[in-house]
């Protein structure tokens, strides 16, 4: 697959990250902000979809055993992990699957802990569930990010903290944590009651180190949690709206199951069937093409920026994901003159840091999940607008 050669008009079929450019008034630029690829998805996924195309029948659809055998699959051969398949719900994607499990065991009032900066949609849905939102902020050290324990704990017996969503990798800092950083977790969490809801969509987005399932690391972690999946982001389908929540206990995956019916939330999309079971068992090539490209990719836009910008403008090579956290604050902007900065001068729409929580103040995400040229003229771009500035 020659990702270079691939760049097509994403307009054409109503993309939301080139829709977002009119709303935000650029007549041009590049969009670099949701976590979609602007590469094309593996062969076998467009014919897999064709086939189920030409065949003109759309009526109502059950989801097949394959569904799940094609996940657990990929599990087996990636991490080589036998997962239970008995235990795997569907989800329309992972935040409705979080969204769905919160409405399913939450008290209204009970607070949940998350960890900033932080995928933003993690706060809305908290907001959705009427529950209460705990910060635990990553702590920034010369040497990436890492977790505070000691006001984890504090925090979770001062405020009752009844849930944990864990990113896992995280997004938007790009860290892959340790087995030993989840068995922490796994031991404060399961001492004082915590559920943890462990997001791992940027799973197999790994490009230093080993993705760790949280529930892997001890029968503790496995007894108080559950992982939310999805092919959206490993084969760039989340227009397909089909996630997986794997559980532990067959108690909580029947009361899913039930509020998931009650809510009419299960109902299966016969695309995203055809897709998955397409991507978990015949892309894997794609797969090592894919990953190898994005490293280029994260090489390249890394190396730019710090040799260009610094230290006006710095990145850390994330371990995991395709997005980059550009540390913008070495240009003494405000959040809104910063997004300014970004949108006018070098017209290039990225998500404003300040989305993740304060703790992104001063900073910018990057997707650079894009055919490698695209990304040379967003930094050409960005060195003309730094010119400007100086
Ligand atoms: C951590 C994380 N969770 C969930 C999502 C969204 O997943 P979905 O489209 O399946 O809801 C994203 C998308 O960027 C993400 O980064």
């Amino acid at each position: 697959m020659k990702f270079d050669d691939h760049m097509v008009n994403r307009s054409t079929f109503y993309s939301a990250k080139y829709h977002k450019m009119e709303e935000v008034g650029m007549q041009e630029g590049i969009p670099l902000w949701v976590a979609d690829m602007d590469l094309p998805v593996a062969p076998a996924i467009t014919q897999a979809l064709l086939k189920r195309a030409s065949h003109p029948y759309f009526g109502y659809t059950y989801i097949p055993q394959e569904y799940y055998e094609a996940f657990a699959q990929w599990q087996k051969k990636r991490l080589g992990l036998d997962i239970d398949v008995n235990l795997l719900s569907p989800a329309h994607n992972v935040v409705v699957g979080l969204q769905l499990v919160l409405e399913m065991f939450r008290k209204s009032g009970d607070n949940i802990l998350v960890q900033p900066p932080v995928y933003f949609p993690f706060y809305s849905i908290i907001e959705k569930a009427q529950c209460g939102r705990i910060d635990n902020p990553l702590i920034e050290t010369d040497q990436g990010y890492f977790m505070d324990f000691e006001d984890m704990e504090k925090k979770i017996i001062d405020n009752k903290v009844k849930y944990f969503i864990l990113c896992n990798p995280h997004n938007p800092i790009g860290r892959i944590w340790t087995k030993d950083e989840l068995n922490k977790v796994a031991d404060i969490c399961h001492l004082h009651g915590v559920t943890v809801l462990s997001d791992e969509i940027h799973a197999d987005l790994v490009h230093e180190g080993e993705h760790i399932p949280f529930y892997t690391v001890s029968d503790k972690a496995k007894q108080i949690s559950m992982s939310f999946y999805s092919s959206g982001k490993t084969f760039n389908l989340p227009a397909l709206h089909s996630a997986y929540v794997l559980f532990h206990s067959k108690v909580w995956k029947d009361q899913y199951d039930a509020i998931s019916l009650a809510q009419n939330r299960g109902d299966a999309n016969c695309f995203g069937i055809a897709a998955n079971i397409a991507a978990f068992t015949e892309s894997e090539d794609w797969y090592q093409e894919m990953m190898e490209y994005i490293q280029g990719n994260l090489d390249y836009v890394t190396n730019f920026i710090n040799n260009e910008f610094s230290p006006k403008i710095k990145v850390r090579k994330p371990q995991a994901t395709y997005l980059m956290w550009l540390d913008c604050r070495g240009l003494g902007l405000s959040p809104e003159a910063l997004s300014e900065f970004f949108q006018k001068k070098a017209k290039l729409l990225l998500n404003d840091g300040e989305l993740f929580g304060d703790e992104g103040k001063g900073f910018m995400r990057l997707n650079s999940a894009a055919p490698r040229y695209l990304l040379e003229q967003a930094m050409g771009q960005l060195k003309s607008a730094m010119d400007e500035l100086a």
